[in-house]
Formats: C-alpha cells, structure tokens, sequence
C-alpha cells in the first residue's frame, strides 16, 4: 500500500501563478487512497469523546459523512448562503478576496454537544475560525479539527490557538 502522500496530485500553479494546490480529487479517484484517508482521518479521533461531527460544503462533506457513518455519529452540514431550508445561523468571513457566508440549522446542535470538525485541507484557518464561531454561538464544544491536509505555510493554527487541530498531511509552504 502506498503512503497518503503518494496520492495526492500537486498541480503548480493553480489557481493562479505561484501556488502549489494539492488536488484532494486525486486521492477519491483511487479506492485505495480514498480508504487510507478516510482510516486515516479517523485515527485521529481515537479516544476522543464526542457527540456529532460537523462539516464545510463541499470538500467537507466527502471525509465528514464517512467518519460518522463508520463511528454511528450524526452529521451536521455547514453550508454556503441560502441552501439551508430552516431556520439557520449564519457567518460573514474574509476570504483572500471578498467574503463569504457560512449558514447551519439552529436545531442542530443542542447546548453542550461535542463537537468534530472534519475537513479536507486547512489553509489560512478562516473557514475554521468561521465554523468554531458557528457552533460555539449554538453552545456547542469544539473538541477537536481533524484535516486530510494543512499548509502550515499559511499559519493557520495561529487564528485557533487554544484548539486541538490534527492533520494527516503537513506541507510546509503555501
Ligand atoms: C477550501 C477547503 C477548505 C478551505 C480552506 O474550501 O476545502 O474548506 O478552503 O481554506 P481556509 O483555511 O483558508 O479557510 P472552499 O471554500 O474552496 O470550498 P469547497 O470545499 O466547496 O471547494
Ligand atoms: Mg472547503
């Protein structure tokens, strides 16, 4: 079997000149790299107590829904503007350019629920950031973030100091 960091395509240069964007679809389009990731993932949640698992449309939900499936927890989506049918709270965050609006249902976590938080790639920490303000507003625990992949060249873990982050794979440039 190959090593996680074998399955993952960087493509330089994309989206524009000067970035290196390690490609996640490289990964899912192999069974065996979909598999490792996933186990991967999950690993990282050994020993943690939690009751639900969170994650970001879209790339969020691709490792977010398996790990709950394997470990019989419930998944929360967290979704771009105005796909939500009930009532829901939202988020304004910066993006390199402009903002973006995260929005979850406001019956989907109760007071005091441990919360995961899964997603693909940790960049500068932002949509992170977003989503511990989401939860903590609805009174849930953020108890740990679990990543397929960080490009600690960007620092986010210095906009959630204080939180249990994890990464499967670490790139140390942008
Ligand atoms: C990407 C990625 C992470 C986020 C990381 O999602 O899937 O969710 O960016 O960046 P950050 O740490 O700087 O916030 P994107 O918003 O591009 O949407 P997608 O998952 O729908 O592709
Ligand atoms: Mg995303």
């Amino acid at each position: 079997m190959k090593p996680i960091e074998a399955y993952v395509k960087s493509i330089p240069d994309f989206p524009e000149p000067g970035i290196i964007f390690r490609d996640v679809t490289s990964v899912l389009q192999d069974a065996d790299g979909l598999r490792l990731a996933v186990d991967l993932m999950q690993e990282k949640l050994a020993g943690i107590e939690f009751d639900l698992i969170v994650g970001p449309e879209s790339r969020g939900f691709i490792f977010g829904v398996p790990i709950a499936y394997n470990l019989h927890k419930p998944f929360i989506p967290i979704r771009k503007k105005g796909k939500l049918p009930r009532e829901t709270v939202s988020i304004q965050y910066d993006l390199e350019y402009g903002t973006a609006e995260l929005e979850i249902h406001r019956d989907a976590i109760q007071k005091g629920q441990r919360v995961v938080i899964i997603d693909d790639l940790m960049a500068t920490g932002g949509t992170n950031e977003a989503m511990i303000s989401l939860i903590e507003g609805l009174g849930g625990i953020v108890v740990k973030t679990v990543f397929l992949m960080e490009l600690a060249g960007l620092k986010g873990r210095d906009r959630l100091q204080g939180y249990d982050v994890d990464s499967v794979l670490i790139y140390p440039g942008k």
